[in-house]
């Protein structure tokens, strides 16, 4: 049997993986207005082909950034490739590289969907012909076909996230910025939206995208970075800012302070809580560190009335992580 033709594809998916330009690389972005600095030195690097997600607080510069990557808005300091571009020296070339879907609904609400759509064709010069067929793929791609000929007025907000997001894909963009692209979405339209975002992402395309919901980051992102206080406080994969909280733990409650006491003598306890009559007790949450601690229980006789497991998840980092700055 020839190996040869399936040793080239290994190099050379090896080869283009490693070779791959960055899509955003960013370094020192600050930006300031008036004496709030909201920006203080930002660096940043997103692959190609990658889900990158930014973080923060309400007010942390996500928006911002976006704004500033997508050339809508200057930076005061700092530099930025975007898209093989230039930011401060070639907005155009970074501008005809990407799309921004913004925060907050950008379409006439007297249209229908598919005239919005069409508008965005004509503006990005795809010709008539093109420009109504890629509309209609949209529409169809975005399960808005049966919404398509009627006024956004009409619209609901999931039904007008998805046309943001059509409006974002009719020029084909490579580098796309979604900034809170599923807020307010029911779950089952996030999931939606996820799927879709998914697929751009397998057919190559870069998401650099802001959320509030951090199941979404853990579930789309290749790579998280949260930011607060104009800085970015982590980045890494969502294994990686998990491994930045405490481990898990199990949560023992107790009908009684005498119970609660009992149990305190004889568990490793790493936290207790006399209000609520709760001991926490170190767990990896693994089928046998739970019998080991069980079988304490039962052994001692404690009067246990609830137990639950914890493990850390995006919740606990974001809080931590965030945590000085809502003081
Ligand atoms: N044009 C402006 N003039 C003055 N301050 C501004 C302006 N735009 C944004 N800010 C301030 O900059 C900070 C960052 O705002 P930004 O919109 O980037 O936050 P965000 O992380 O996107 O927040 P959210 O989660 O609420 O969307 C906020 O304190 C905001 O008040
Ligand atoms: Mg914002």
């Amino acid at each position: 049997m020839d190996d040869a033709p399936r040793y080239r594809q290994a190099i050379e998916t090896a080869l283009t993986s490693t070779n791959r330009p960055a899509a955003i690389e960013v370094t020192g972005l600050r930006k300031s207005y008036g004496d709030h600095t909201v920006l203080d030195g930002i660096d940043l690097t997103v692959q190609a082909g990658t889900v990158f997600a930014l973080l923060g607080p309400n007010g942390a510069g996500k928006t911002t950034t976006v704004r500033i990557l997508s050339t809508l808005i200057a930076a005061d300091g700092g530099e930025a490739r975007v898209a093989g571009r230039d930011l401060a020296r070639d907005p155009d070339g970074v501008r005809a590289g990407i799309g921004v879907t913004g925060q907050y609904s950008a379409v006439d609400a007297l249209l229908t969907g598919r005239e919005n759509l069409i508008l965005m064709a004509d503006l990005h010069h795809l010709g008539r012909r093109e420009g109504r067929r890629r509309a209609d793929a949209l529409l169809e791609r975005l399960d808005l076909q049966d919404a398509a000929n009627k006024p956004l007025s009409t619209y609901s907000g999931g039904m007008k996230r998805r046309l943001d997001l059509a409006m974002t894909l009719i020029a084909n963009p490579r580098l796309i910025f979604l900034d809170e692209p599923t807020t307010g979405l029911d779950p089952r339209s996030r999931r939606d939206l996820w799927e879709i975002i998914r697929g751009l992402v397998a057919d190559g395309v870069t998401i650099f995208l802001t959320t509030q919901y951090l199941e979404e980051a853990d579930r789309l992102a290749d790579r998280i970075a949260v930011l607060n206080g104009g800085r970015l406080v982590a980045e890494g994969t969502a294994a990686e800012l998990k491994r930045l909280v405490p481990g898990g733990h199990v949560l023992l409650r107790f009908a009684d302070p005498r119970s609660l006491d009992d149990a305190a003598r004889v568990l490793p306890v790493t936290s207790r809580d006399d209000d609520a009559l709760t001991l926490q007790i170190p767990s990896d949450g693994g089928v046998a560190s739970l019998s080991i601690l069980l079988d304490r229980i039962n052994a001692a006789s404690l009067d246990v009335r609830e137990l639950s497991i914890h493990m850390p998840d995006l919740d606990d980092v974001f809080l931590a992580l965030t945590e000085r700055n809502a003081r």
